[in-house]
């Protein structure tokens, strides 16, 4: 395991061995199906439909015998259908934000709540965030759980929280500069237009005093990394989760290593599967993250279907597995013209272009009887003085081309100046625009 310079401070389960990991697993996970079984009738009769009883679950392998959760299962039963406590326990709810149908509602008891800080403080602890000092937190506020989740594990750990929210990028720009934090949590996208901001007010990376950024909620690949390291002169972490399974802090990457979030396995058991087959896949294969909780009271999810597409890598920093940087999922990808596409594929090609921002969209229709797309980027803001529009028309074939070499799907590019693409202040970035529904 590599040395963590926080080695002192990290709980006695973070430095365990993989035997005592999985013997925790194993009793919390008997425990979580049971009292799923027991408290929730929709999980109880389709285990009974397959024939499966919690008694089953003899070691870890055998909740492959068990049924999946998926969204649909959530949505069935909304509000509260799959409650595994009383009304009268859950001192909080959430809910996805349902911009592909009807949203799911989960609870949380105390326990869950304080399960929950405790994770967050964990993962700021794992991007080197120390007690005393402050966060700006610019996760929206609200039913999303990005901005109050982050609150309290801020809190947890002992540190100032600036309870900033999304939007107003001007005056987010000036409480940073006015307070001095240490660090930001705040999603890819939005950090890129606080960075503007400050690149607008001619202040330079070194001279912000923020050190490192816990991002998430968003799929960004290592090009978007290293740029928004380098426009705010810090290092940049992911941090992983959703609502189903909890919210921010399911997983979080380590700043020694920055090789992936480390699961907190301790409270979630995660599996690969073949999301086609539903078969789990081994250690290592690429396929659809599934979360089972461990120690959730009021909203326990069993073989949770994330439709999040990833890898489970070995344990680095931690006695825990890590996921691999999040690819997509499996609703994002785009069929054009039979090629299955990802946008972070199409991301991973413009931010190969150092003359190109890291704000793109994706436009797909089907005017006639074909796949067309259309991508939108932007020259950086540094370099556009410099660029006459032969150099800018160049840009934009050499993308054609990548994407065409390294996808294999045909596209139209337009390369616009600096700072034409909508910037989203509140919220997840908008990255693909598909009017094909609407043209058959
Ligand atoms: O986005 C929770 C969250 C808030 C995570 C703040 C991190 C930071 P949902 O709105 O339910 O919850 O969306 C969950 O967002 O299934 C992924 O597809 C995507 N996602 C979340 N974190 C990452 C990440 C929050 N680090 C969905 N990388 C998930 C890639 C992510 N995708």
């Amino acid at each position: 395991m590599t040395t963590s310079p926080n080695e002192a401070i990290l709980e006695p389960i973070e430095r365990a061995s993989r035997d005592e990991v999985q013997a925790l697993q194993l009793q919390r996970l008997q425990w979580s199906v049971r009292h799923t079984y027991d408290n929730v009738a929709p999980f109880r009769a389709k285990c009974d439909a397959k024939g499966v009883h919690p008694d089953d679950l003899k070691q870890l392998s055998d909740l492959s015998l068990f049924p999946f959760m998926t969204k649909a299962d959530l949505r069935d039963h909304y509000p509260f259908g799959l409650f595994a406590a009383p009304r009268d326990q859950i001192i909080r709810l959430h809910a996805s934000s349902g911009t592909t149908g009807k949203s799911v509602v989960m609870g949380y008891t105390a326990a869950d709540l304080d399960t929950w800080a405790q994770l967050v403080a964990r993962s700021l602890r794992a991007a080197g965030v120390k007690p005393g000092e402050m966060v700006h937190n610019a996760y929206g506020y609200g039913m999303f759980t990005g901005g109050l989740g982050a609150h309290y594990g801020i809190e947890r750990l002992g540190c100032t929280v600036v309870p900033v929210s999304g939007g107003q990028t001007v005056k987010q720009v000036q409480q940073i500069i006015d307070f001095r934090p240490d660090a930001i949590m705040v999603t890819p996208s939005f950090s890129l237009v606080i960075a503007e901001e400050f690149e607008r007010q001619g202040i330079q990376p070194g001279d912000i005093s923020l050190k490192v950024g816990i991002f998430g909620a968003e799929a960004w690949g290592e090009g978007m990394r290293a740029e928004i390291e380098a426009k705010l002169g810090i290092d940049a972490v992911d941090i992983y989760g959703l609502t189903e399974v909890m919210g921010p802090g399911v997983a979080s990457e380590c700043i020694e290593t920055k090789d992936g979030p480390v699961i907190w396995e301790d409270h979630f058991y995660p599996e690969i599967i073949d999301s086609e087959t539903g078969d789990v896949l081994p250690d290592g294969s690429e396929g659809e993250l599934v979360f089972t909780s461990l120690t959730k009271v009021a909203s326990p999810v069993i073989r949770y279907r994330t439709r999040d597409l990833t890898a489970l890598l070995p344990p680095t920093a931690r006695s825990f597995r890590r996921i691999k940087k999040i690819t997509g999922r499996t609703d994002d990808m785009l069929i054009i013209r039979g090629v299955n596409v990802f946008p972070s594929q199409i991301e991973e090609q413009i931010m190969a272009d150092t003359a190109l921002a890291p704000i793109y969209q994706i436009h797909v229709s089907r005017p006639s009887h074909l796949d067309e797309v259309e991508v939108h980027c932007e020259v950086k803001r540094e370099v556009s003085a410099q660029l006459d529009a032969a150099t800018i028309a160049a840009i934009g074939d050499r993308l054609k081309q990548r994407i065409k070499a390294n996808i294999g799907i045909s596209t139209q590019v337009k390369v616009f100046p600096a700072d034409s693409l909508q910037r989203i202040e509140v919220g997840k970035a908008k990255r693909v625009y598909d009017t094909r529904a609407q043209q058959i």
